[in-house]
């Protein structure tokens, strides 16, 4: 019998997980999701659905609280339909942790692969030919920080192979943050359902990397690029910096520049009528 995740060219689905209550952002947060406040000059959540887009992701989950998922099929809902990419919505009524995602994803990964990326994540680098390329395993992204105790950490061995994964260590075992992209094969759905919360109360990540790490199926690249996570108002104010003076905004994929240009003059003539 063949075996459910056994490794096969599979489509590569994507999941964008964008629920939480982000209360290091209140007053901010107590209207509307993190992922639709701004980042320069458009809502924060459009920054990782380029990162799949440019890949070629053509079938993309929204994972949002309950609160704001009007506010989110308003804005996404029809955004991109027309450009081929299909948009469709979870609600995550509780956050359980990040890894609850691919549990919510069940139906939607199917039988095939999955990038999950959490709605917070701004990359500068381009990781297009990295989801392409993905065939099986599990393949992270790390990047080097100045304080590891805030994220998942990866310790390498002296041939750089990663040997180690740790969810915010208390005890210091290296400065490699696991960013927040992950690429998977079918199997993460099966290791996700398996999986018990951490002390903190949540389905961790970090247990899914290490779950591939342990059978040796974690693939881990260093990147240079901006990574921004934008979790509180300092950082996001940093973000919108960054993102206006590296360019990021002006470096999106044709079809999404495109489709928010006509959500713009969609705004334009929806005000006309009400003015009218
Ligand atoms: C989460 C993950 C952590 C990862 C980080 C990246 O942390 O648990 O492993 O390094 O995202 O943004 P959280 O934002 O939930 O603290």
């Amino acid at each position: 019998m063949e075996q459910a995740c056994k490794p096969r060219k599979r489509k590569m689905k994507g999941i964008v997980l964008a629920g939480g209550t982000a209360t290091r952002l209140f007053p901010m947060t107590a209207t509307t999701s993190k992922q639709l406040l701004p980042v320069y000059d458009r809502q924060m959540i459009f920054y990782p659905l380029n990162t799949l887009i440019k890949a070629g992701v053509k079938e993309i989950l929204m994972i949002v609280a309950p609160e704001h998922s009007g506010q989110f099929l308003n804005l996404l809902g029809s955004l991109l339909k027309k450009h081929g990419i299909h948009v469709t919505f979870e609600v995550q009524s509780v956050p359980r942790g990040l890894a609850e995602a691919l549990t919510l994803g069940e139906n939607h990964i199917g039988d095939d692969n999955v990038a999950l990326i959490l709605g917070d994540n701004i990359f500068e680098d381009d990781f297009a030919k990295q989801i392409k390329d993905f065939r099986s395993g599990g393949h992270v992204f790390a990047k080097k920080v100045s304080d590891p105790e805030r994220f998942g950490v990866v310790k390498f061995d002296e041939n750089n192979i990663a040997v180690e994964i740790v969810e915010k260590p208390v005890e210091w075992i290296s400065d490699y943050a696991v960013t927040g992209l992950y690429l998977y094969d079918n199997c993460c759905v099966e290791i996700a359902k398996n999986m018990k919360p951490s002390d903190r109360g949540e389905i961790e990540i970090t247990d899914v990397n290490r779950a591939y790490l342990e059978k040796k199926e974690l693939e881990v690249t260093l990147f240079d690029g901006e990574w921004l996570d934008a979790g509180t108002p300092d950082s996001l104010l940093e973000a919108s910096m960054i993102v206006k003076e590296k360019g990021i905004s002006r470096n999106f994929h044709p079809i999404l520049d495109q489709a928010i240009i006509e959500f713009n003059e969609e705004l334009k003539i929806r005000s006309k009528k009400r003015l009218q």
